[in-house]
């Protein structure tokens, strides 16, 4: 694991080799201070008269102090300036890759996943590994070479302290590796608490009308507070045994306070001058010094591991849709669409995707009390269907609501593959094209408007980012969005909130259906595109498009069915099977389920006799 870390931090070698050195010079120059106490210190005692010569010395010996002083701030400000730019470089460059990478992944990963649990884990994954190679990668190698030439030092003038120094520090391990294993745990549950939760604010936040209208303030405060209590629990216990451990930091402040004893004993003795002694002291603190942050970084790390593995979890997705390895070209699409025995089904066995992945690690790891392991239910949404939408032609999708209407568009996007069979455009099965190819060809008014918090001509440009205002206008004017529009104080400019949430649900399908209009596609799909409009509004509409579907293929899905009656061709689906084709006309004859529903739709009174709708 380490090693794909540092991996990622390849493109920034230079300056972490760099920031090592810096860091093992000053620890090194750290080093001449006990020594030059030591000299001053032993002239000072040793020497009688000469008062000229001693004060020449002790003079030099300051003045080298000095400079060792101010060398090692330079050298510390570098060190630290090097360290905070590569630290906002390296999460610039984290962030952008996993950017790279979220934007690359299929839908069905985007459906399995709320949207603030991925934040949560890759803002923890990111700082994490940013810990990680500044405590690994910067300290860790300086502190082992200074750990070492401080031990070199210390044997050579007395090896019974280096020796001791050494051997207080393994219950202090030991302790400490207790206390790490203790504490992982609880840190992983801490970590799912806070996904799981920083999930839930973020959607509360943006639906926040649904709390107000259920009154679900109270529960939502409430939830908060809850959570909290939980979090603060868990940090307490994680203290609690942070607390435990300091038996380790007692055992060993007592050897040092041992090895000092011992020290002063051999001075009083004899042994050693006064100057070694204070040599002596410095150098446990010396040693002590690297030793002590060799441990800590060691276990940070080690903690860090944990929260970088969700970093990795999210690289390690895979996509479901991927492009062909040799993709053929989209040329001149005629818009003839087949899809040939095709049977899909949504999966949700990867549910779970971050917490599955992770019992397959921790094993017997207890589970959530609260929220019950999702059951893979996999509902199968089409079985062996087979149709062919002719170039040119408008063809519509009718069937009760949860038939596959829109899972039909979708996978015209080739948002998900089908399980089976296949789907072929202009002969050519789709998945030999590029999907930037494949939905340049395809325009999407999608039953769920999706809107920005912009202005409405920045919502235009995503369709078409160099659009002329001309163009815009144009857009707007088919779709029925200029005339409210025109009415706004800044026009186009004007900003229509987050998810378009200033403007009246048919403005926001109106503008929609705008954007995909600006878009020009050869295929263009309306998914419900106008069904929050009045039915003036959808006449004016449906006749504007006239113009713009002409010789276009056009995939229509409505529930109202005046808005599919002129349709070359109808399609009814229903329970994974294609139910009826053909013209309106075809179908009413037919009086299957299409002559059904129309017959309700148009007021006819038997039907709602039927129903003992009307009296
Ligand atoms: N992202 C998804 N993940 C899992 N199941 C889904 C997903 N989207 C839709 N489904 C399921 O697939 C089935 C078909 O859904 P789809 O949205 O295609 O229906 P529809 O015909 O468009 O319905 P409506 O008329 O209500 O828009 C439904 O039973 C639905 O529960
Ligand atoms: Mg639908």
């Amino acid at each position: 694991m380490l090693k794909r870390i540092l991996e990622y931090a390849k493109p920034f070698r230079k300056t972490l080799i760099w920031v090592s050195f810096l860091i093992l010079l000053m620890a090194l120059l750290g080093q001449v201070e006990p020594f030059i106490t030591r000299s001053i210190t032993d002239s000072l005692v040793q020497s009688q008269g000469d008062g000229q010569g001693l004060f020449t010395y002790i003079g030099i010996l300051l003045l080298v102090l000095l400079l060792v002083k101010l060398v090692q701030s330079g050298l510390n400000r570098l060190s630290w300036f090097l360290t905070n730019i590569f630290v906002i470089k390296f999460e610039a460059h984290l962030k952008s890759l996993s950017f790279d990478h979220l934007m690359n992944l299929s839908l069905s990963f985007f459906n399995q996943q709320e949207s603030g649990k991925i934040i949560s884990k890759l803002d923890r994954g990111v700082n994490r590994l940013i810990s990680i190679i500044n405590n690994s990668g910067m300290h860790f190698l300086p502190n082992v070479i200074t750990a070492i030439i401080s031990f070199a030092i210390v044997i050579y003038y007395e090896w019974r302290i280096g020796v001791i120094t050494v051997l207080a520090f393994i219950p202090y391990i030991v302790i400490n590796r207790w206390r790490f294993e203790k504490n992982s745990k609880l840190e992983h549950e801490e970590h799912q608490l806070y996904d799981r939760h920083y999930a839930h604010f973020y959607e509360v936040l943006s639906s926040m009308e649904l709390i107000k209208a259920f009154r679900a303030e109270e529960f939502e405060k409430k939830n908060l507070r809850t959570f909290f209590k939980k979090a603060i629990r868990l940090r307490q216990e994680m203290e609690n045994n942070t607390n435990r451990s300091m038996v380790g930091d007692i055992l060993l402040e007592l050897l040092s306070w041992f090895m000092y004893a011992y020290i002063v004993y051999i001075t009083w003795q004899g042994q050693i001058t006064i100057g070694t002694l204070i040599l002596l002291v410095s150098l446990i603190q010396l040693i002590r010094q690297p030793l002590w942050q060799l441990n800590w970084i060691f276990w940070e790390v080690k903690k860090a591991q944990i929260g970088a593995r969700d970093f990795f979890k999210i690289m390690d997705a895979k996509s479901d849709v991927v492009d062909p390895v040799k993709p053929l070209e989209i040329k001149d699409v005629k818009g003839e669409i087949v899809f040939d025995n095709v049977s899909f089904t949504y999966k949700q066995d990867a549910f779970n995707y971050f917490d599955k992945n992770y019992d397959e690690q921790t094993k017997n790891e207890q589970q959530d009390e609260e929220r019950p392991k999702q059951i893979p239910r996999n509902l199968q949404v089409f079985k062996d269907v087979s149709f062919t939408i002719k170039p040119g032609e408008m063809t519509a999708f009718v069937g009760p609501s949860g038939a596959g209407k829109t899972t039909i568009a979708s996978m015209l996007m080739r948002f998900f593959d089908p399980d089976q069979g296949k789907i072929l455009l202009d002969g050519v099965d789709v998945k030999n094209f590029r999907q930037r190819d494949l939905r340049s060809q395809i325009g999407l008014v999608s039953q769920s408007v999706y809107l920005f918090s912009s202005s409405i001509e920045e919502n235009l440009r995503y369709a078409k980012p160099n659009a002329t205002e001309a163009e815009m206008w144009q857009a707007c004017k088919i779709a029925r969005a200029d005339e409210f529009i025109e009415k706004l104080d800044k026009g186009l400019k004007t900003t229509i909130g987050e998810r378009g949430v200033r403007l009246s649900g048919g403005q926001r399908q109106r503008l929609s259906l705008a954007r995909t209009i600006l878009r020009d596609p050869k295929i263009i799909i309306l998914d419900e595109a106008t069904s929050a409009l009045d039915s003036e509004s959808e006449m004016y509409i449906q006749q504007a498009l006239t113009e713009v579907l002409k010789n276009r293929t056009s995939v229509v899905i409505a529930h109202r069915l005046s808005t599919v009656q002129r349709s070359d061709k109808i399609i009814v689906i229903k329970d994974q099977h294609l139910l009826e084709e053909g013209t309106h006309q075809q179908l009413l004859k037919k009086d299957g389920l299409y002559a059904s529903l129309f017959k309700i739709q148009s007021g006819d009174l038997s039907k709602l006799k039927e129903w003992d709708l009307v009296g």
